[in-house]
Formats: structure tokens, C-alpha cells, sequence
């Protein structure tokens, strides 16, 4: 029994990276998949490489028309959203000294106000439906603590933590549960540019962060976007109608609470 079957989710920034695991994951599950992504291209791409229950849509999570444009898009397309996962974002790093204003605007706009939008909007629709619904947003292991070089970052998945709990506590008597997925280090195009900035800011070798991160997880290595499936499939499914305003480590260890 496929545990997504006749659901429909949309996934903001599922063009690559942890989005498209999820999608290709929820379409094995039986669900109907929006790849939502500021690569409106890449979305395209993805879903048609993923078959025909995925289909692309431009989503640009900072714009408010375009989270309205993507919403109707995807319930024009398959008729309802049941599930939302909020798992665009941005990352930089800097140390406190050298913080831009624009980098700071630039993360919390994606990381945070995107993902509020994107609940809300996607609430409104679940609330109006009636069926209630499920809401999974990306936080990560830099929201559970501050990192020296990572201050803005750390501080949007906080907030992503935060509005978890928040949204979880007031959707959830129209039947919407709002969880959090926080992952710990995972390997793919993200990290290679976490690596890079690293790299030019600690005057390491390109490779060498990683190496060390990777090193540190009590797993034994960093984590694949497929460790993360069984969350996300979980949180999206009825077997999760009794989980609120929580978010979950899946990370091979680094972090307990
Ligand atoms: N990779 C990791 O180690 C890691 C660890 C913890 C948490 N996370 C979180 O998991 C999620 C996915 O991470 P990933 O590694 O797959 O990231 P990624 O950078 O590979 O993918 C992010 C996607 O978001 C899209 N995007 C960026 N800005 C957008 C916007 N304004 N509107 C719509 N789409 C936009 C990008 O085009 C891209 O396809 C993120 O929320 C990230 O913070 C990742």
C-alpha cells in the first residue's frame, strides 16, 4: 500500500538537492508532485525526468504574486494541496564583523518570510478545502545552535523552528500539522558551496571541510538527501495526525533533543 496515494504536495525548491529526493520519494509514495523552484527550468527538467505525476512550476518564495501564482497553479493542476514542504533556502557565511545588510535581508526574506508565505498561503487553501493537511518545513542543525561563522543562516533556522512550533499550535484545530525536518550535514550542491565559503574563509583546501564534518558525524559520514525520505514521507502521511509542532533531527547523531 503506497502511503501517499492520491495526495498532492508541493515542494518549494525541489529543482535538485533534498527537494527532488522528496519528490521522487512522495511520486514512488503515489502522491501528485509540484517541483516548485526559482530555476523554473531545473523544475521542468526534474519533473520530467521524474514522470508524469511531477510537474514544474516557477516559484519565487520572496514574492508574494508568485506564491499566489504557484498556489493556483498547483490547485488548477491537481484539483487540491495536501501537503507543503518549505525547503527553499539560501545559505551564507561571514563573521559577525562582516555581515552585509544585503545577505542578511537576502536569507531571512528566502529562509523565513518564504516560508511563512508559502504556510499561509497554502493554509488558507488547506482551511477553505476543509481535509485539513500537512506542512513540513527544512529547518536544519544550525537552528539548534549558533556557529562562529554562520550567523544569519543559524539565526533563519531558529526562526524556522520557531514558526514551526507557532504554525503547528494554531493549524492544527483545522487539522493541519505543522512538523519540522531538521537535517544535520548533507552532501550535494549545498555543501559544495558551504565547502567553498569555508574554504575562503578558513584558508582551507577545498574538500577539507567537508572531510571534517563528515568525520565528525557519530553515523560515520555525511547524509544523503535518501536518509531523509522516510521523515518526510512520514510527516505527509496519517500515521503522523497525532505529531504537532515538532522538529525532528535526522542527522546520524550530531545533535540529541
Ligand atoms: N544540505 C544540507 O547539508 C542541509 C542541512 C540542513 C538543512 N538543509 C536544508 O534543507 C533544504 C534543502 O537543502 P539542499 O541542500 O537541497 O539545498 P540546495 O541549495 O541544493 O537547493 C535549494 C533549492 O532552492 C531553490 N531556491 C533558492 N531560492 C529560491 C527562491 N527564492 N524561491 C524558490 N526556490 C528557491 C534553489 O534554486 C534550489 O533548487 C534547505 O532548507 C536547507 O537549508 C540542508
Amino acid at each position: 500500500m503506497k502511503r501517499l496515494e492520491g495526495k498532492s504536495a508541493l515542494i518549494t525548491g525541489a529543482a535538485r538537492g533534498i527537494g527532488r529526493a522528496f519528490a521522487e520519494a512522495y511520486v514512488r509514495e503515489g502522491a501528485t508532485v509540484a517541483i516548485a523552484d526559482i530555476d523554473v527550468d531545473a523544475a521542468r527538467a526534474a519533473a520530467a525526468a521524474i514522470g508524469d505525476a511531477a510537474y514544474g512550476v516557477a516559484l519565487d518564495v520572496t514574492d508574494q504574486d508568485s506564491i499566489d501564482a504557484c498556489v493556483a497553479a498547483c490547485v488548477a493542476h491537481a484539483g487540491q494541496i495536501d501537503i507543503l514542504i518549505n525547503n527553499a533556502a539560501l545559505f551564507d557565511l561571514a563573521p559577525i564583523t562582516e555581515i552585509t545588510r544585503q545577505s542578511y535581508d537576502r536569507l531571512f526574506a528566502v529562509n523565513v518570510a518564504g516560508s511563512l508565505f508559502m504556510m499561509q498561503a497554502v493554509a488558507r487553501h488547506m482551511i477553505a478545502r476543509g481535509q485539513g493537511g500537512k506542512i513540513i518545513n527544512m529547518a536544519s542543525q544550525a537552528g539548534r545552535r549558533g556557529e562562529a561563522l554562520v550567523g544569519v543562516y543559524c539565526a533563519t533556522k531558529a526562526a524556522v523552528i520557531s514558526l514551526t512550533q507557532s504554525a503547528g499550535l494554531n493549524l492544527i484545530s483545522h487539522g493541519i500539522n505543522v512538523n519540522a525536518i531538521a537535517p544535520g550535514v548533507v552532501d550535494g550542491a549545498h555543501w559544495d558551496h558551504v565547502d567553498a565559503l569555508f574554504a575562503a574563509h578558513e584558508g582551507l583546501q577545498p574538500g577539507e571541510k567537508k572531510a571534517a564534518v563528515a568525520k565528525a558525524v557519530p553515523f560515520g559520514r555525511m547524509g544523503r538527501a535518501s536518509d531523509l525520505t522516510g521523515m518526510a514521507i512520514f510527516l505527509a502521511s496519517d500515521e503522523a495526525n497525532y505529531v504537532v509542532a515538532q522538529t525532528y533531527n535526522v542527522d546520524g547523531g550530531n545533535w540529541m533533543s
